[in-house]
């Protein structure tokens, strides 16, 4: 593979809990496997006080303590900057040209906010008064975490302050999930098998489900996701883009503008759920006390930096529709949630039945339609449940299954979400990456969901006992079958299984 441009990498908030768990150990992933430029260095930048040294024993907090990190580390330095006071800026300037000089590094630099969302604006327009932000003879560009925006207006406006700094093209909105190597083997699976695709499309398909479940909680981000709550947290971003990735049509070519024009098509073809229509549509709910595997688990209300009478959703499902001509009447169903009995993120497509039942009066087991599970994690693979005839007398008919695993490519290591999307933003290929179009779209169909539980306290939020499936209420928006209960393996459901 192509080594990258010679390049600075700054990454602000550089103290933050990103760098740590993420950021340095991926750089270190893409160290080892020699894909990090010849000339480069990494600049991490945030209020702390802290000198080069610091900086690189505090990186070995987050990097593997079996390995050999020395040679890696001589890539990491760091300058204190304030985001939101200019002067800091004027040092920072000085800084990348020295380091670049001293290391001979082309100055091109990657700018990486990592920094609460409230000072994204001041960190672009700081860069711009320092001549930062123009990709001329070198390249420019900003990474932009998540959240991007907490509602439609606060996201235009971020996009519009942004557009005055940097042009598209520059900005590389993250959404880890689009990293992740079973997201994109999506359209492996759809556009490079010819069996698929001519079955992907109403004719075929009954109804399609997603599902992001998480056994943690909150984890000490109560005062964050107090603001956030699921819908915010996961479902505009990363699940809107897995249903992107399901639903889209095939681009004319693998390249950043021809698969995000075709996301933002499945974004605007989504059917807006009315305010009126959320009760029907949107199921919410919060997680409240129990005991898992014999130990007391507090209550979403009792975690800390969390209101006690707080209404904040800490799980949601939504049914909805996307009108246009593959997927007209076809429904969608997306669940998340904290504190849900296993860690298992994965998509079902479920196929239309048989249209005549020739051996329903000889016994029938498992489920009755044919499904097709894409595992996102863990255990990543793909399964298909078909009906065979159990071995004997008669016709008996039972689901059995066809599954691949990742894991079964031994040789193979999964890169990790951040891995592979900083390569990509250092070769300059944003296709992982969300357009500001799309990420409006998506605020677009959330937004009356947000208004409705804002102006209307009598939406219910259904509390869940930590450790179970969510709300009951959530099985009810699904007319005609039920949820995939998904185990740890992707092969296994239903009642027996590992979680
Ligand atoms: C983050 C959310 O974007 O995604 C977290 O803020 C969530 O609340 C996380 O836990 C889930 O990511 P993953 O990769 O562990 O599924």
């Amino acid at each position: 593979m192509k080594k990258p441009e010679n390049h600075i990498l700054v990454i602000f908030g550089a103290s933050g809990d990103l760098t740590k768990r993420k950021l340095i150990p991926a750089l270190f992933d893409l160290y080892e496997q020699n894909l990090l430029p010849e000339k480069f260095a990494v600049l991490g930048a945030s209020r702390t006080e802290l000198s080069d040294e610091d900086f690189r024993k505090k990186a070995d907090e987050f990097l593997p303590s079996a390995k050999e990190t020395t040679e890696f580390k001589k890539f990491l330095f760091y300058e204190p900057v304030t985001p939101t006071e200019p002067d800091d800026f004027k040092k920072l300037k000085v800084r990348l040209e020295n380091l670049a000089e001293e290391k001979n590094i082309d100055p091109n630099y990657i700018f990486y906010l990592s920094t609460p969302p409230s000072v994204y604006e001041s960190i672009a327009q700081n860069l711009t008064e320092q001549k930062l932000s123009k990709s001329e003879k070198y390249f420019r560009r900003i990474i932009v975490e998540k959240p991007f925006g907490s509602d439609l207006d606060s996201a235009r406006n971020l996009n519009k302050n942004l557009l005055h700094c940097f042009d598209e093209n520059q900005v590389y909105r993250i959404d880890h999930y689009l990293g992740k190597e079973s997201v994109q083997n999506m359209l492996v699976t759809r556009f490079a098998n010819g069996i698929f695709e001519p079955l992907w499309n109403r004719n075929f398909v009954e109804r399609v489900e997603v599902t992001s479940a998480e056994s943690l909680g909150v984890e000490g981000r109560g005062g964050y996701y107090e603001n956030s709550g699921a819908l915010r947290d996961m479902l505009q971003n990363h699940l809107l883009q897995l249903v992107g990735f399901i639903a889209m049509e095939p681009p004319v070519v693998i390249e950043a503008d021809a698969i995000r024009n075709e996301i933002v098509k499945v974004f605007q073809s989504l059917r807006p759920i009315t305010e009126g229509q959320v009760p029907d549509f949107v199921v919410r709910g919060q997680y409240i006390a129990s005991t898992i595997k014999g130990g007391q688990v507090k209550g979403y209300r009792e975690e800390q930096g969390v209101d006690p009478n707080s209404r904040t959703e800490t799980f949601v499902a939504v049914k909805f529709y996307i009108d246009n001509w593959r997927w007209g009447g076809v429904p969608f169903y997306i669940r998340t949630g904290k504190k849900l009995p296993a860690r298992v993120t994965e998509i079902v497509i479920h196929f239309k039945q048989v249209p005549h039942h020739l051996f329903n009066n000889m016994g029938i087991a498992g489920p009755v339609d044919n499904q097709l599970v894409i595992r996102i994690q863990p255990d990543e693979g793909i399964l298909l449940k078909f009906r065979m005839k159990t071995p004997g007398a008669g016709f008996q008919v039972q689901t059995v299954n066809m599954d691949f695993h990742y894991s079964d490519l031994a040789e193979i290591r999964l890169p990790s979400a951040y891995e592979r999307l900083l390569l990509d933003c250092m070769q300059g290929d944003a296709t992982l990456y969300s357009r500001g179009d799309a990420v409006e779209e998506a605020w677009k169909f959330v937004q009356p969901i947000l208004n409705a539980w804002e102006n209307n306290p009598n939406i219910p939020v259904y509390g869940y006992p930590a450790g179970t499936w969510g709300p009951e209420n959530s099985d009810k928006l699904i007319e005609s079958g039920e949820w995939r209960y998904p185990c740890k393996n992707l092969s296994d459901d239903g009642t027996y299984c590992e979680l």
